[in-house]
């Protein structure tokens, strides 16, 4: 808000590094807004440990580009690794957990890592895009709590049925298995081997 200590004009920035928006007509308030977000020495390229972002959207800058970001980010032609994503919103992708989305899958020999912000989301969500109504999930007897609630509680609300078997007996895995089956689940190292 604007006080009596507020200057009518727009504010100056140091000459020395010239803001570069400072030809822009903007009013204090906008600016205090927006802030000093463009400069050129946001250059990340020289950090040994890359700095972590805390942006939720993204500036577009056009409507062209922000179309282009949201076919490259729906396109799996385009290889993010070769050239630098449109970033448009955090939760699509930010450029933090995609290194380390990156790195995991490196470490795992996997082709990609994806990162959520819980275990329990990680799995909700790996099972939910691998299941629908009618579809069964073989899982080993000793699993997680909440795992297990999730599979007894709320799952078969969904139609998605769960057979618990002791997974050390290959025989019983292979008898559990019918065309229905869609997901395999264990957890490794098991709950009893832990406690
Ligand atoms: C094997 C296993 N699965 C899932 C979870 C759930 O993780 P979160 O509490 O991050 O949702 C845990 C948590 O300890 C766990 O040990």
């Amino acid at each position: 808000m604007p006080t009596s200590k507020t200057p009518k004009t727009k504010t100056k920035t140091s000459s020395k590094h010239p803001h570069p928006e400072k030809n822009e007509n903007y009013d204090l308030r906008t600016r205090l807004i927006h802030g000093s977000m463009r400069t050129p020495k946001w250059d990340y390229s020289h950090h040994v440990v890359p700095p972590l972002t805390s942006s939720a959207t993204f500036r577009l800058s056009s409507s062209q580009r922000g179309a282009r970001g949201f076919f490259e980010f729906a396109c799996d032609r385009v290889d993010t690794t070769r050239q630098v994503p449109i970033y448009i919103y955090d939760r699509l992708d930010e450029p933090t957990r995609g290194m380390l989305e990156e790195n995991l899958a490196a470490a795992e020999q996997g082709e990609i890592g994806v990162c959520f912000a819980t275990g329990m989301a990680a799995i909700s969500a790996s099972i939910a895009s691998l299941t629908r109504s009618g579809d069964q999930v073989v899982a080993h007897n000793t699993l997680y709590g909440c795992t297990y609630s999730l599979m007894t509680n709320w799952l078969p609300r969904q139609g998605v049925n769960t057979r618990f078997v002791d997974m050390r007996n290959a025989k019983e895995i292979a008898k559990a298995i019918t065309a229905r089956t869609r997901i395999v689940y264990f957890e490794t190292p098991d709950r009893k081997s832990v406690v």
